[in-house]
């Protein structure tokens, strides 16, 4: 009997009517754009041999690649990005063509996503590649084109931000870290985790590169961000100062063309390995992440066995069309009632939205509705022009990564469980507990040859914690009071957070191991964090002013 007959597969879906329109007003505005400026079409094959996309210096996770084989047993793979492909067909089509080559495409990328995140594994991409010209012209020319092509699509309030990837990986190459510790590093950069990354860096006390690389993301903004860069910078590395003042030239030529919607981030860092120097993102205010990426890649080439410098940007067109839908949408509203500009926050409803509160109204927030809520879940803090929502834990995180909420307090054993894209920018100091291993007292839980058993509301915290040790357990998800799952002998072990550790106590059972600890965090949407960035940062300067008392 069939059975997915009538339905697409997550991550795909049909487009009808009014979606259809959208998507071919800009696919069409976009093709006129880059037409205009020269670009040339082409169309690069929806499968591809893995290989393309499997060297070391073209960073995709392999677990978001699609893959197949072919009859000849070989592995193929549905694209997940353009610039490779397009990088190999020029490497090979077109070798020897005079340059520069301008091209531009649009065409769909596979990318497959984390379960039930409301994400698209099928997104149209369109976009240019600038093959054979590294100068600053060449630069200038892609990021202008980027601003036309986002304004062309009747987008007014969007921002770009500019980084330079070289400056971050010239000091990652300094500092003396093992791989472990870089993949981290990392990863706390990208999320602008300030605190975590003072922690790991604290390893390094003496180096300079060290406290260089804490202060990248918090290097973001104006003109100002790069004053601040270039005092920071000041007597390091005559290499790491070109790149500043590189960056610095690109963000005046931009102004002196009257480009002013360009903003700079230090701590911008894509997730493909291939951009070497100026990398950029650009933002719209009705969608959470950003809907064009780009940059310089001179490198990529080498992997095709050629030598060119290049650059380039791909446009997410699902996300701009349904980002213009709404915004029609919203102006359209019969109901008078205006679109929001406030600040949203998400607050995880039970004991850290009573810190939180408890916090606001210390800092001197008029917290009244949020006191006398009743069973209401959408609040308002009105001398500060803040709308409250009371969510669950894994829901903040949602909300705020899709954008619907600029900012959220959530527990960092949340963060863990769910990941998620975000910055997370404060640890708030209290909601403060441990993930632990705890079994019935007195037992002896390596003993014996059989597999473990470990309850918890956290699988992917518990697995990958066994996996850390290299040891086999079968992970049970326990929804709550996941102490009975050991009493009732359905497990051997639970994987909890533990607070005071009276739950544990009176329920016979002990920690034998303690994993990490954790605390309340205050998270901040992506494109949000650039487009309120003032409101955002006020927030946070009230917030971390309270913390430090
Ligand atoms: C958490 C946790 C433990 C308990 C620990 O559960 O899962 O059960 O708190 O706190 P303690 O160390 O201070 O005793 P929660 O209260 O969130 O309820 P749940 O287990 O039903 O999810």
């Amino acid at each position: 009997m069939k059975k997915y007959d009538r339905i697409t597969p997550e991550g795909t879906r049909d487009l009808l009517f009014r979606e259809c329109e959208a998507q071919r007003k800009i696919t069409e505005t976009l093709r006129s754009t880059f037409e205009g400026k020269g670009y040339h079409e082409v169309i690069t094959p929806g499968i591809e041999f893995y290989d393309v996309f499997s060297s070391n210096s073209r960073y995709f996770p392999q677990d978001s690649i699609y893959k197949l084989i072919d009859h000849k047993g070989r592995l193929l793979a549905m694209r997940p990005d353009s610039t490779i492909p397009i990088a190999r067909m020029t490497a090979t089509k077109l070798k020897g063509h005079a340059l520069p080559i301008r091209l531009f495409y649009g065409q769909r990328v596979y990318r497959q996503q984390p379960e039930l995140r409301g994400r698209s594994s099928e997104i149209m991409q369109m976009g240019i590649e600038l093959v054979g010209l590294s100068s600053y012209e060449s630069d200038i020319e892609i990021l202008t084109t980027g601003m036309e092509a986002l304004s062309s699509c009747c987008v007014d309030d969007y921002r770009i931000e500019l980084g330079h990837i070289g400056i971050y990986k010239l000091l990652m190459e300094n500092l003396k870290a093992t791989p472990e510790q870089k993949e981290t590093i990392h990863s706390l950069i990208v999320s602008k985790n300030y605190a975590g990354l003072s922690d790991i860096l604290e390893d390094f006390p003496e180096n300079r590169t060290g406290e260089l690389l804490k202060e990248l993301p918090k290097l973001f903004g104006g003109k100002e961000a790069l004053e601040k860069a270039r005092g920071l910078f000041d007597g390091y590395d005559g290499e790491l100062l070109d790149m500043l003042s590189y960056l610095e030239r690109i963000f005046q030529g931009l102004m002196e063309r009257n480009l002013d919607k360009v903003m700079i981030d230090f701590g911008l860092v894509h997730q493909a390995d291939y951009y070497s120097s100026l990398i950029f993102k650009g933002y719209i205010s009705s969608v959470g992440e950003p809907v064009l990426s780009g940059g310089r890649y001179d490198e990529l080439f080498k992997d095709f066995g050629e030598s060119l410098p290049a650059t380039g940007f791909g446009i997410n067109v699902d996300q701009l069309a349904s980002g213009l839908l709404k915004e029609g949408n919203t102006s359209e509203r019969s109901d008078g009632a205006p679109q929001s500009e406030n600040i949203r926050i998400a607050l995880t409803k039970g004991r850290l939205e009573n810190s939180i509160v408890g916090m606001f109204e210390e800092i001197g927030y008029d917290c009244t509705n949020l006191k006398e809520k009743g069973r209401k879940l959408l609040l308002s803090i009105p001398d500060k022009n803040m709308d409250v929502v009371l969510a669950k834990a894994a829901d903040v995180i949602t909300y705020v990564e899709h954008g619907v909420c600029d900012v959220g307090v959530v527990g960092k054993d949340t963060i863990v469980e769910s990941g998620g894209t975000f910055y997370e920018v404060l640890d708030l100091g209290f909601g403060k507990c441990k993930f632990a291993l705890a079994v019935p007292k007195g037992s002896d839980f390596y003993s014996g040859y059989s597999t473990k058993r470990i309850a918890t509301k956290y699988p992917k915290v518990a697995s990958s914690y066994f996996e850390s040790k290299g040891m086999d357990v079968e992970v049970i998800k326990i929804e709550g009071s996941v102490e009975l799952a050991p009493l009732l002998s359905l497990a051997d072990g639970i994987v909890d957070i533990v607070e005071t550790g009276t739950t544990l106590k009176e329920n016979g059972l002990e920690v034998i191991e303690e994993i990490r600890n954790v605390s309340a965090r205050l998270i901040v949407n992506i494109a949000s964090m650039k487009l309120k960035k003032t409101e955002i940062e006020a927030l946070i300067s009230d917030i971390q002013e309270k913390i430090r008392g």
